[in-house]
């Protein structure tokens, strides 16, 4: 049965990966970004719209759209995110902090406000939220990005209980190296450093993590799973990459 999926942050890689996949399944679609130009890119039928989960009316707009577009919202994939420079907290600036706390956490936590009533009254739905293996260790030049990924982590918990009865699920995908725009961003589009951070290791790519979200939502409607951490083999941990192959 075609279920109507919600992809916040789906311009580009793993929210454009997970737009591919669900579509590919025969699912409605409502995508949402800051960049309007890359979202027409990415899927054939879509609902589109210019989405900024730091702003409140822009998500409220978007989420009525969508629910107007495509019904009722089953499953809400809670991707848009970013890390912003990996100076140590010494050296950091409020500017980047900010933008990090108010996109990862705040903004996630707008969207799934405005969602979960909706799916809480079909007594029916599922939210998954992409974290990342930074939530579970940090790493210097990390600190406030491996924050705003662990904040992830007992707010599912609280979700979890806040709707037990209803029928809703809750997944944490928490995945490690994912070769996407992610260090373009983070090193503010200095290529060269961002081209670095993926040389001479076989990171995952966006595909292999809408495979991961994908296993989740398949499950039986009794089975919940609570969270996948999914690293490439040729990672440990978040500074631990081989790289030289073998
Ligand atoms: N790549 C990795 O190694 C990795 C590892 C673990 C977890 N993650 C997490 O995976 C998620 C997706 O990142 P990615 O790797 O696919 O990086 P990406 O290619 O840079 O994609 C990030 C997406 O988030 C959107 N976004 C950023 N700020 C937004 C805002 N204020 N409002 C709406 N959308 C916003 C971007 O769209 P616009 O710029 O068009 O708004 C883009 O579509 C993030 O939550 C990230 O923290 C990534």
């Amino acid at each position: 049965m075609s279920r109507h999926v919600v992809i916040t942050g789906a311009s580009s890689g793993i929210g454009a990966a997970c737009a591919r996949l669900f579509q590919q399944r025969g699912d409605r679609l409502s995508l949402g970004a800051r960049r309007e130009d890359r979202l027409q890119g990415v899927a054939g039928e879509a609902f589109r719209q210019a989405l900024d989960v730091t702003k409140p009316p822009s998500v409220a707009r978007f989420v009525t759209a969508a629910v107007a577009a495509n019904g009722p919202i089953d499953i809400l994939i809670n991707n848009a995110g970013l890390a912003r420079g990996i100076e140590k907290i010494a050296e950091g600036t409020g500017e980047a902090w900010r933008e990090m706390i108010e996109t990862n956490v705040l903004g996630l936590l707008e969207v799934t406000r405005l969602v979960l009533p909706h799916m809480v009254q079909n007594k029916r739905g599922h939210v998954v939220v992409i974290g990342s293996i930074a939530g579970h260790k940090a790493y210097v030049g990390g600190g406030v990005y491996c924050a705003s990924k662990r904040a992830l982590q007992p707010i599912c918990e609280a979700m979890r209980m806040e709707t037990l009865g209803t029928g809703i699920r809750v997944t944490s995908v928490d995945p490690g190296l994912v070769e996407t725009e992610f260090s373009l961003v983070r090193f503010r589009g200095d290529q060269e450093r961002a081209t670095k951070v993926y040389h001479d290791t076989r990171p995952l790519t966006g595909d292999d993590i809408a495979e991961c979200v994908l296993f989740a939502v398949d499950r039986p409607a009794h089975v919940n799973i609570d969270t996948i951490v999914v690293m490439p083999t040729d990672q440990a941990s978040p500074q631990m990459v081989h790289r030289g192959g073998r």
